[in-house]
């Protein structure tokens, strides 16, 4: 494995993304949707960043396909506690692929009309995009290449590693 991104590297960057985030939403509430499992360090390290108050909930989403390829079928198996409606929500994500997922969950959830409906993604892989999709707060770009630590994984291993590593 080799280091792509130290414990340090990430520190900043989240603290960036947290001062960014405060400053848009200033006098704002803000919901953090955070997405399982891989997000919940990411979610946890922005959190105690914000300088807003912040309430935050979780979802869970499976998506079917065989092997590495998706089909592009999604599911939420685990939904969010609360209601979103003219809420400020801010999705948390650890890493954007094909897109897939977080277009389907950001569709689910602007029907339940939150006030505003964001995404804040701590990685981004743009060459592997087969939908359409863009965060609007992006923490570092990736080639094509399986990243894991800092709460990703490669089959539920390696999530616990402070930093991020190429496989
Ligand atoms: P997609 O954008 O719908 O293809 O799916 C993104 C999801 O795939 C992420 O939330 C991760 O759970 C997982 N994923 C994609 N690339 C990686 C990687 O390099 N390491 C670990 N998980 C990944
Ligand atoms: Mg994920």
């Amino acid at each position: 494995m080799k280091l792509f991104l130290s414990e340090k590297d990430i520190q900043k960057r989240v603290s960036g993304l947290a001062r960014e985030i405060s400053k848009d939403f200033a006098g704002r509430e803000l919901l953090l949707i955070g997405v399982l499992k891989g997000a919940f360090i990411f979610m946890a390290d922005l959190t105690r960043e914000l300088s807003l108050p912040v309430k935050t909930d979780f979802v869970r989403l499976a998506s079917y396909g065989s092997g590495t390829q998706s089909s592009g079928k999604v599911e939420i198996t685990k939904d969010v506690e609360t209601s979103i409606r003219g809420k400020d929500v801010l999705v948390v994500e650890d890493i954007i692929d094909t897109g897939i997922t977080l277009k389907y969950l950001t569709k689910r959830l602007k029907a339940r009309k939150p006030r505003s409906l964001k995404v804040v993604a701590l990685l981004d892989k743009p060459s592997r995009r087969k939908v359409d999709f863009q965060a609007d707060y992006l923490g570092f770009e990736v080639e094509d290449h399986f990243v894991v630590g800092y709460g990703l994984d490669c089959d539920e291993a390696y999530r616990n590693l402070p930093g991020i590593y190429l496989l």
